[in-house]
């Protein structure tokens, strides 16, 4: 059986983005895969967080990750910070990792462009995410589109590593779906639906209300035609629009063309906005039942246990390769 690894970061409460690129495919690949889910609290440190704040979204995304169907009798659940293999492994990633490749990546060059005083560990925030990955000895990472360079640099470092070491790693693909892996702002579809957006407008909170739900969707900007077709250079409001309604659905996206051949957009976005608000009903119910549990709780700690005994002999197995602490019999 293949084994999965993904992460979330606990950085907001997540968008309609995140669930359509990244949780739905988890919550499908946990059936027939060894699967591993974390809450990836550190990396969310690679930008100043409020602590009240960061404690919260932990707990919300933990919470999040279930009422989307991640079943813990079939995958591990558990926080980044808990299972402390993430962060010796993340350093001996960064010890293989070249400051100029870590430069390149878009991210970090987004994150960090015009701002005064960046963190160290926005630059080797890579390395990091290589090692979530590659502690698990994981085949397939299900992301969205922007993760694609990291995945990239993660099987670069692990081929370094592999070469001048030990064949330790196993090289993992980043599984990216074909649509949805890119979902677009409702304010400006040229940009990613973002969690961190100032504009609330711009992206659909798994956790927001249906009457804000259908608002949101029936105010997203388009194009001034009339036509339903999925063009995503030059009609892309339409083109996210119609990937959403497809993955909310089940639909795809020829048929809705044909559906609302001769029909407005108006039609079009409150049938968009109804599936969107149903697709989430049931999340958002099991959501409120699951944040006090104490089951929640249980289950982080049973993964972190889970998770860290592979994670220590990985790390173990790494450091020895590369001739750290002593000699063992
Ligand atoms: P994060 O927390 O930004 O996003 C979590 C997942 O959601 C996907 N995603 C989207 N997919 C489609 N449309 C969007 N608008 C959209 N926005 C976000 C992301 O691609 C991602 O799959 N660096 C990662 C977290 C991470 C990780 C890892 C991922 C840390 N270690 C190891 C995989 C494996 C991140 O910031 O994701």
């Amino acid at each position: 059986m293949k084994t999965v690894f993904s992460g979330i970061q606990p950085s907001g409460t997540l968008t309609l983005g995140n669930y359509l690129g990244a949780l739905q495919h988890f919550v499908e690949l946990q059936e027939d895969h060894h699967c591993f889910f974390c809450i990836v609290d550190q990396h969310a440190i690679t930008v100043p967080q409020e602590k009240m704040k960061l404690r919260k979204n932990i707990r919300s995304l933990a919470a999040l990750y279930l009422a989307s169907g991640i079943d813990p009798e079939k995958s591990t659940l558990f926080i980044q910070s808990e299972v402390p293999a993430h962060a010796q492994l993340g350093w001996i990633m960064q010890c293989v990792s070249y400051i100029g490749e870590l430069e390149r990546m878009t991210q970090f060059k987004d994150k960090s462009a015009g701002k005064e005083a960046v963190s160290a560990a926005l630059l080797t925030y890579p390395p990091l995410m290589a090692a979530d990955i590659l502690l698990y000895n994981t085949d397939i990472v299900p992301v969205g589109e922007d993760q694609k360079q990291h995945l990239e640099l993660t099987r670069d470092l692990a081929e370094r590593f592999n070469h001048k070491y030990n064949d330790i790693f196993t090289i993992p693909e980043a599984h990216i779906p074909k649509v949805g892996a890119r979902i677009m702002s409702l304010q400006n579809p040229e940009k990613k639906m973002s969690k961190s957006d100032e504009n609330q407008k711009a992206f659909v909170s798994m956790l927001d209300e249906e009457k804000t739900i259908i608002k949101k969707i029936k105010s997203a900007v388009t194009d001034s035609e009339n036509e339903i077709r999925f063009d995503r250079e030059n009609k892309p409001g339409i083109a996210n629009l119609m990937s959403i309604y497809s993955l909310a659905t089940g639909d795809s996206l020829e048929d809705i063309e044909k559906r609302y051949t001769g029909k407005g957009y108006g039609d079009f976005k409150q049938d968009t906005a109804e599936a969107v608000a149903a697709l989430l009903r049931p999340v958002r119910e099991r959501y409120h039942e699951l944040i006090e549990s104490e089951e929640l709780d249980k289950i982080l700690d049973e993964g972190a246990e889970r998770a860290g005994r592979v994670a220590a002999k990985t790390l173990a197995k790494a450091e020895r390769a590369m001739g750290l602490g002593r000699k063992r019999r």
